[in-house]
C-alpha cells in the first residue's frame, strides 16, 4: 500500500499565522506539524509517500524533509497542487504514483494520539471499496458527519448544521484504485471545492465504504483552538513519555 499526505491549501483560517508560511510547517509543541501525519505511515508500515503540497513555500518542504533518510525511507515524493482546488482535487494529483495499488491517504494537519497499523492491515483483507476512521467528537459540526446504522456508515454530511451523530471522518483515508475514477466524477461544491465527502459518499452508495473507529486521542490543526489543542495534546504525550 502507498501512501500520500496532503499538505497544499492556504490555511486561511490561520491567518496571519500561515501569511508567510504553509499550515504544515507550523509547530506542533516540538516538530513541525508535516512530521506527524509523516510518523503515522511510517509507523503503519507505509514506505511509498507522496506529498502534495503547493502555495508559495513548496519547496520548504523539500529543505526540511530532504529525501526523507532522517525518517528511515529510501526516497519521499513530492507534487505540486497550483491553488485551492479541495483535498479530493489535491488526491488527483496522486493517480500516476498510485498505479493502481491500494493508498491511504492522510491530511497533513491530522495528529493522533496512537498507531493506525491494525487499521490498515483490517483495509489489506478488505478486498475492494474504501475505508475511513471515524471518532466521536463533541463540535460535528466542524467536519464531516457519519450517519451510522449498525455497522453500515448510510451517509457522509459535510459540515451539517443539524449533525445526525457525534461521529465525524477524521483525515485519514483508505482507497482501492477506484477512487481516481470517482474524483472524475464530482462537480465542485458551494465553497468551490472537489470534496472528499463526495468520494466517500460514491463508495457509501455502492456499500463499499468500511470504517473503524479510531482509538485515543485524534485532532486537526487548522483552527487556532485546533491548533492550541494539538500542541497542548502532543506536549502531554511528550512529557508522559519522557518521565
Ligand atoms: C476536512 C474534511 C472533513 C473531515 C476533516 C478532518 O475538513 O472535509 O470531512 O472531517 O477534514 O480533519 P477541513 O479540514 O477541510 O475543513
Amino acid at each position: 500500500m502507498k501512501g500520500i499526505i496532503l499538505a497544499g491549501g492556504l490555511g486561511k483560517r490561520l491567518e496571519p499565522l500561515t501569511r508567510i508560511t504553509n499550515k504544515h510547517l507550523l509547530p506542533i509543541f516540538d516538530k513541525p506539524m508535516i512530521y506527524y501525519p509523516l510518523l503515522t505511515l511510517i509507523e503503519a508500515g507505509i514506505k511509498d509517500i507522496l506529498l502534495v503540497t503547493g502555495g508559495n513555500n513548496a519547496g520548504d518542504f523539500l529543505r526540511l524533509l530532504g529525501n526523507g533518510s532522517e525518517f528511515g525511507l529510501k526516497h519521499l515524493n513530492y507534487t505540486y497542487q497550483k491553488g485551492e482546488g479541495g483535498i479530493a482535487e489535491a488526491l488527483r494529483l496522486a493517480k500516476h504514483f498510485a498505479e493502481d495499488e491500494k493508498i491511504i491517504v492522510i491530511l497533513g494537519d491530522n495528529i493522533l494520539e496512537k498507531g493506525i497499523k491494525k487499521y490498515v492491515n483490517n483495509f489489506k483483507k478488505q478486498g475492494k471499496g474504501a475505508k475511513v476512521l471515524i471518532k466521536k467528537v463533541h463540535d460535528p459540526q466542524r467536519f464531516g458527519v457519519v450517519e451510522l446504522n449498525g455497522d453500515k456508515i448510510i451517509s457522509i454530511k459535510e459540515k451539517p448544521k443539524k449533525p445526525k451523530s457525534n461521529y465525524i471522518v477524521t483525515g485519514i483515508y483508505m482507497y482501492d484504485s477506484q477512487v481516481f475514477d470517482i474524483i472524475e466524477t464530482l462537480k465542485p461544491s458551494g465553497r468551490g471545492e472537489l470534496e472528499i465527502t463526495d468520494v466517500n459518499n460514491a463508495y457509501t452508495k455502492k456499500s463499499h465504504l468500511t470504517y473503524d473507529i479510531l482509538e485515543g486521542w485524534w485532532t486537526d490543526a487548522g483552527t487556532f483552538d485546533s491548533l492550541l489543542k494539538a500542541n497542548n495534546l502532543v506536549a502531554k504525550k511528550e512529557r508522559q513519555r519522557t518521565t
